[in-house]
């Protein structure tokens, strides 16, 4: 079984002033049993980082363009990102999905674009409560995961994170059975297309992830940690979930 991976969302929260956070967090989680990955908005990438060596917190981006330089205001390639200290990047979150139309086949490039840079791709895909609603989550599910895994993935360079969105930020989270349908499926299919590297790809599950029910969720087969949002914002909440994870 892969190490666990405990990762923070932070989305649009937090300021430079929340660096507190990285510090209360890896006093609380010296030596924690899991990897931790913490995500900032992008201003803070750099100093979080730099506040982080040496602990065993590592620092990553949320997003990232498919580009590595060039005619594109206001946005960041994987390179830029990884100089500044992310060694994760999250590409395709179901919000950037949402909110910015990306495809499958941009999140596709956006993965691409990680790996050329150095840095590890976590992918996200996850149905809507309409399509779960309809008995589609699987389907769903693994269409988003054809489409946006690029060819070339490896336990090493790519994690994928189902979030399904209806559980995102609304406290409610599957029933353990449901995530573990998924997960299920999700690590046969990447069988079937990586072979034997698919076992140890990690497999985060994502969506009101809170440190009472972290313990539950990571215990679900195929489930190799979590991708939380608004529970990894505060240091206090956050190593309840990274103690879980251990
Ligand atoms: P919440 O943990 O706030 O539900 O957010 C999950 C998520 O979208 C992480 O990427």
């Amino acid at each position: 079984m892969p190490r666990k991976l405990a990762a923070g969302n932070w989305k649009m929260n937090g300021t430079l002033g929340s660096i507190s956070e990285i510090t209360a967090l890896s006093k609380a989680c010296p030596d924690p049993a899991c990897d931790v990955l913490i995500c900032p908005p992008f201003t803070a990438i750099a100093s979080f980082a730099h506040a982080a060596k040496g602990t065993a917190i590592s620092i990553g981006a949320q997003d990232c363009h498919a580009n590595a330089s060039g005619a594109h205001t206001g946005d960041l390639s994987a390179e830029i990102l990884v100089d500044a200290g992310a060694t994760h990047i999250i590409v395709g979150h179901s919000e950037r999905r949402a909110d910015h139309g990306e495809s499958d086949a941009d999140v596709n490039a956006k993965a691409q674009a990680a790996w050329r840079a150095g840095a590890v791709a976590i992918i996200c895909v996850g149905e809507t409560e309409a399509e779960r609603d309809a008995g589609d989550a699987l389907k769903v599910v693994s269409n988003q995961m054809t489409g946006s895994i690029p060819d070339g993935a490896t336990a090493a360079n790519t994690v994928i994170a189902y979030e399904p969105v209806w559980a995102i930020g609304t406290g409610r989270v599957p029933s353990l059975e449901d995530i573990a349908e998924v997960h299920d499926e999700m690590r046969a299919r990447l069988a079937a297309r990586f072979g034997d590297d698919a076992s140890e790809m990690r497999l985060l599950y994502g969506g009101s992830v809170k440190p009472s029910n972290a313990a539950d969720i990571f215990a679900v087969s195929n489930v190799d940690g979590g991708l939380v949002g608004g529970a990894s914002l505060k240091a206090s909440d956050f190593a309840g979930i990274v103690n879980a994870a251990g």
